[in-house]
């Protein structure tokens, strides 16, 4: 199976096969990097070659996928095929702790298999119940990512009764941070398919640059209009009032709706709600965590200083990719790589089963809601 999909490609799956576009080179260089092992997998992650929720989840289930492809022949019990498989999920949730899709799908995918070897004793079936599993998730995540930039353009559009509208975002939740299209990035490139997108700011979104390096690369790959501005320009921005919403992406949104996402997103929200207008979370409903009640439940990632006092870049006239320092060495350095948007902050969550608001008396989401539809 592959992956099909005009966009970006993050990630390109076949059985026994897996590429990933190495973003630590991006946007200097488009290389694929090929990974075979769930230690391979979990090393991608874990130095942010592949990131984003959705396409953490897929690489880490896929990169077992290929494993498994390659060594299925040495299980010869059911017992043994279970066990790696247990332990190697359990091996790829270590890798980033903050997005909750890694949890669900290497959950999900666990009980597949557990409920396989309930009926089979054939490692191979097992091994095959896992790999269409994990293979599955690819088409699904596209399609939600689709559902999720309709309902959300036409959320904004309902909204603004609008011909043209002009949206902020924050980070990379586009082609490159899921299977394909997106999910914040997946509502500007609805807006633009439809041809109702003014203009899209995206941030620098400091310190790994996922906006200047990423969105930015999305943005001029689809010639969207779009201008980059720098983290500290958003409030100049809106005070001029250039910007009719601001969408960004989720990494884990708790039952309240109390969202973890990328550093930074917190004091858009802050903005958004100062100059009155909607701040829209967009994110698959495996993002949600029924069992977080409370955004402070939340566990946060933080990251090395390295990425805060340093920038990587091309050496002029060359191909040469080198890491500088900006910042003074001995310094110390915080650097979490999320923060938590409080609910009441958030004016609706997109989801690929539709857009959802609070009940206009409350300041907090019930997500259980949701997830029953
Ligand atoms: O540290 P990253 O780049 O993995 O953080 C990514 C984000 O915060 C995204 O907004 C989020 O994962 C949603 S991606 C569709």
């Amino acid at each position: 199976m592959s992956t099909n999909t005009n966009n970006l490609q993050a990630i390109k799956y076949k059985r026994g096969e897996l590429l990933i576009l190495d973003q630590l080179l991006l946007p200097h260089q488009a290389s694929y990097y090929t990974i075979e092992t769930s230690q391979e997998g979990h090393n991608a992650i874990k130095t942010m070659k592949v990131r984003g929720a959705p396409a953490i989840a897929i690489v880490a289930c896929l990169s077992l996928a290929v494993e498994l492809s390659l060594v299925s022949h040495k299980f010869q019990t059911k017992e043994s095929v279970l066990q790696f498989i247990h332990k190697s999920l359990e091996y790829l949730k270590t890798s980033r702790p903050t997005a909750v899709n890694l949890f669900e799908a290497t959950d999900r995918l666990w009980e597949i298999v557990k409920q396989k070897g309930e009926t089979s004793e054939d490692p191979k079936e097992i091994t095959l119940a896992y790999l269409e599993a994990a293979e599955s998730m690819l088409d699904a995540d596209i399609q939600d990512n689709m559902n999720i930039g309709n309902f959300g353009a036409k959320w904004l559009l309902d909204y603004y009764k609008k011909d043209k509208l002009r949206i902020l975002t924050h980070c990379n939740t586009g082609s490159l941070a899921t299977a394909g299209y997106g999910t914040a990035l997946g509502i500007i490139r609805s807006l633009h398919k439809q041809g109702v997108l003014e203009h899209a700011y995206c941030t620098e979104t400091r310190p790994y640059n996922q906006g200047s390096r990423l969105t930015a690369y999305e943005l001029s790959y689809e010639n969207m209009p779009a201008t980059l501005i720098c983290d500290s320009m958003v409030t100049a921005l809106l005070s001029k009032g250039l910007v009719d919403g601001i969408v960004v992406g989720a990494d884990r949104v708790a039952r309240n709706g109390d969202t973890a996402n990328k550093i930074g997103t917190h004091q858009l929200a802050i903005l958004a709600n100062h100059f009155k207008i909607p701040f829209i979370v967009a994110a698959p409903t495996t993002s949600i965590d029924l069992k977080t009640l409370s955004g402070q439940d939340i566990p946060i990632e933080e990251r090395s200083s390295q990425e805060v006092i340093s920038v990587s870049g091309l050496l002029p006239g060359t191909s040469d990719l080198v890491t500088v320092t900006v910042g003074h060495p001995s310094i110390n350095v915080w650097n979490p790589a999320f923060d938590v948007t409080p609910a009441s902050f958030i004016s609706a969550i997109v989801t690929e089963r539709g857009a959802f608001v609070k009940e206009s008396s409350k300041e907090v989401y019930d997500l259980s809601e949701v997830l029953k539809l």
